[in-house]
């Protein structure tokens, strides 16, 4: 996929009709893949950089629970940087992409859910070992 096509998916968001705030849900139809780990970054300094590495395979959907952070997506060719600051919208990392989050505000909360369990072997940690699986 082209970094032009991305888009961030909206979640759905149910607001309490009676004011006790809202609730957003990722079911099974929101992502093109099974939920197979989540796992979230916070107490990220406001000065430290996340990410820094691409996946061969897993897919990762981004969804910043709270505060606001930078992704810095990177297809070997072209870079775009997407702002996440809300809890009912995240970015869907298609696979073979390098990313980088930065820019965390205090007490934000990145919520990534993989279609992987954790594997060190699917990950390319070396940005030249990337131009090269990506052939640019
Ligand atoms: P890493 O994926 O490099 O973090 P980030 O992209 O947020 O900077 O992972 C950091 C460390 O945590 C690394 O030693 C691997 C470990 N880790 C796990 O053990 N399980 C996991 O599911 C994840 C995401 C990381």
């Amino acid at each position: 996929m082209n970094l032009d096509e991305i888009q961030l998916i909206e979640i759905p968001k149910i607001i309490d009709p009676e004011g006790r705030g809202n609730l957003s849900v990722i079911e099974k139809d929101l992502l093109p893949y099974e939920i197979k780990r989540v796992y979230y970054l916070y107490d990220v300094p406001g000065d430290s950089s996340r990410g820094g590495h691409a996946h061969k395979e897993q897919l990762e959907f981004l969804v910043a629970l709270n505060g606001s952070f930078d992704v810095v997506l990177d297809d070997g060719h072209s870079k775009r940087t997407f702002t996440l600051n809300r809890p009912y919208r995240g970015l869907l990392i298609p696979t073979g992409t390098w990313r980088g989050l930065s820019n965390f505000t205090s007490g934000a909360i990145c919520l990534v859910a993989s279609s992987g369990e954790y594997d060190e072997a699917d990950y390319i940690r070396d940005y030249a070992q990337f131009l090269l699986f990506k052939g640019a």
